[in-house]
């Protein structure tokens, strides 16, 4: 399959902190991966180095053959991949539907405003947030500041998107919803790479995982595989997930 994107041997430090000890990942055209692992131990920051706008210490990330590393995110999100953030905030005086058009001028251009409402409509009704639209976005619960993080994100026209943490806080119900949509989302092309605790979602939705655990790769493999990993059951899973 063809890999759209690509992290090699990626190093972050934050002073004394390492957060990211060379760590590499391949996503080829289409799937989902999933990045798991204990608090700390470098999601985030794998998923920021993917996305542009923060530069490894040491390592190079390429996206659709073009060599994006430290690349100011506007750039990156032109050549179609987008990420959502572990802590949403939005333009908080902004209407929720003015939120999700800033993510559409990044594809349609900043004069484009009947285009960019349209289509800021669209994604608003896809992640069911409509409703909302507008409503101030600092006045969102956190469930709904999620929808509007993917919806902003669908927004610029991604081919692949980066998900931090969606489904944190979620109701089981939301979560179900979520995952409804991720597959939809599928199912248009769209690769997806999403760091996630929610594990009934990871394992039923991703095609291959991969563990991080301060700062390393512990394991990768399809999800059957990581849920029988001993190293993986005993620094992150647990027995509740053995054999899984
Ligand atoms: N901006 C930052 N400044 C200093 N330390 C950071 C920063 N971002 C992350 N870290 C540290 O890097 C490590 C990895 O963090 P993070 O990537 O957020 O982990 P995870 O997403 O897996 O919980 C942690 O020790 C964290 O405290
Ligand atoms: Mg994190």
């Amino acid at each position: 399959m063809r890999r759209v994107l690509e992290g090699r041997e990626l190093h972050k430090s934050y002073g004394a902190v390492q957060a990211l000890k060379g760590v590499s990942l391949r996503v080829a055209q289409g799937e989902v991966v999933g990045i798991i692992g204990p608090n700390g131990a470098g999601k985030s920051t794998l998923l920021a180095l993917l996305a542009g706008g923060t530069r490894p210490t040491r390592g190079r990330v390429t996206f659709l053959g073009s060599d994006i590393t430290g690349w100011p995110a506007h750039r990156v999100c032109r050549l179609g991949l987008a990420r959502t953030f572990q802590y949403p905030r939005p333009l908080a005086s902004l209407s929720v539907l003015e939120n999700v058009m800033v993510g559409a001028f990044a594809r349609l251009g900043p004069l484009a405003v009947r285009q960019a409402r349209e289509a800021a409509h669209a994604c608003l009704q896809r992640v069911g947030l409509a409703d909302a639209a507008g409503a101030t976005a600092g006045e969102l619960c956190a469930a709904d500041r999620k929808r509007l993080e993917l919806a902003r994100a669908l927004a610029t026209g991604p081919r692949l998107l980066l998900l931090d943490e969606l489904m944190a806080g979620l109701t089981p119900r939301e979560v179900k919803d979520a995952m409804g949509l991720l597959l939809e989302l599928r199912q248009d092309g769209l690769t997806l790479v999403l760091v996630e605790h929610v594990m009934e979602a990871v394992m039923a939705m991703c095609d291959r995982l991969v563990v991080l655990d301060s700062g390393c790769k512990l394991c990768e493999g399809p999800p059957a595989r990581v849920g029988r990993d001993q190293a993986v059951i005993r620094t992150y899973l647990g027995e509740a997930y053995a054999g899984g």
